[in-house]
């Protein structure tokens, strides 16, 4: 396998972070552009160049320069739906213009691959056929979902203006170890960091809403396939496979030993109730898979999230 120059944007964050660990264990070398908006840098890998930078910045072009990367891993975004259909034009700003700037710099330094981290979660809308593929036509709901789309319609201009190669990979909704248990997204995370807490849980779409949920390893997995497939691809890394808040509410609390009762309430602006994406097209391109399973996973998020609400409370002694 020949080694390679990533610059993986968004590094700092919960899965670019791991996205780094995996590319880095496999011996590339790899650049971090994160601004820490909502990343930590904590999570950035030692070996890892790392650059607190904006993906807007005019100076990016000195991390090219410095580093002349042949592979983009773009996973810097504003990631937040409802923040989204709050100030859409801060959601463009950074989502749309940040990508640009990426692609212009990718096209000026002869970057030899563009990977996208897209969203089969909110790009598809509400399709009537469960699971989507990528077949299915894009009807995104929110602000975030239409700037992600946008993106990948600007993805392809560059490949057929300048013949910049690249892979679209469509994430369902992926959890895991890093993700905020205090942001907006990141349910398993939230739910996590407030049943171990002793608090009680909101379940939005009264519990019915439903997803996919992949580990983070399983997406990090994936990214590192995608360095030397899938040409030219949109994939959707899915499980083909629809979760209930509800069911994932129990999981947790049977891991969490949680005693309180959820509160149950609407969906919010620009929530779809319902969406799972299939898993085939990347099984067939990457020759991918989800190997960890959800009880497994959850087991080693709420691990997580109970170990930082224990170093938080001996911090506070
Ligand atoms: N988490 C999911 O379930 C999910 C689902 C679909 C797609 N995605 C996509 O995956 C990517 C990573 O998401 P995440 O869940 O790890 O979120 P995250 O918020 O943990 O990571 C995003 C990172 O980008 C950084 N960032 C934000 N704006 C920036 C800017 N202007 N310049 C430089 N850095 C900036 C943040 O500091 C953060 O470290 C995003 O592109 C997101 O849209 C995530």
């Amino acid at each position: 396998m020949s080694k390679h120059t990533i610059l993986v944007t968004g590094g700092a964050g919960f899965i670019g972070s791991h996205v780094v660990d995996a590319f880095i264990q496999k011996g590339h070398d790899v650049i971090v552009v994160d601004d820490l908006s909502s990343g930590n840098s904590d999570y950035v890998h030692e070996a890892a160049v790392f650059y607190e930078m904006d993906v807007r910045s005019p100076q990016l072009e000195s991390v090219f320069e410095a580093h002349k990367p042949d592979v983009i891993s773009h996973h810097a975004a504003q990631i937040d739906v409802r923040k989204s259909v709050e100030d859409p034009v801060y959601d463009a700003d950074v989502n749309i213009r940040g990508a640009l700037n990426l692609l212009e710099m990718s096209v000026k330094y002869g970057v030899r691959k563009f990977v996208f981290a897209s969203t089969g979660g909110a790009i598809y809308g509400s399709p009537a056929s469960l699971p989507a593929d990528e077949n299915c036509v894009p009807k995104p709901e929110s602000p975030y979902g239409t700037s992600k789309l946008c993106v990948e319609q600007y993805i392809h201009l560059y490949n057929r203006i300048h013949k910049i190669n690249f892979t679209i990979l469509r994430y369902p909704n992926v959890y895991g170890p890093r993700q905020s248990a205090h942001g907006e997204a990141g349910v398993c995370s939230i739910f996590a960091g407030l049943m171990l807490a002793g608090k009680t849980p909101v379940l939005y779409g009264k519990g019915d809403a439903f997803r996919d949920y992949v580990f983070v390893d399983d997406i990090a997995h994936a990214n590192v396939l995608a360095l030397n497939k899938a040409p030219g691809e949109t994939i959707n890394l899915g499980s083909g496979v629809g979760i209930t808040v509800k069911q994932l509410y129990e999981i947790i609390k049977k891991l969490t030993g949680f005693s309180g009762k959820a509160v149950l309430k609407p969906l919010r602006p620009g929530e779809v109730k319902g969406i799972y994406i299939t898993g085939e097209r990347a099984a067939k391109m990457l020759g991918w898979k989800p190997s960890v399973s959800l009880e497994e996973g959850l087991r080693r998020t709420v691990a997580f999230v109970r170990e930082q609400q224990m170093s938080a409370t001996c911090g506070e002694e």
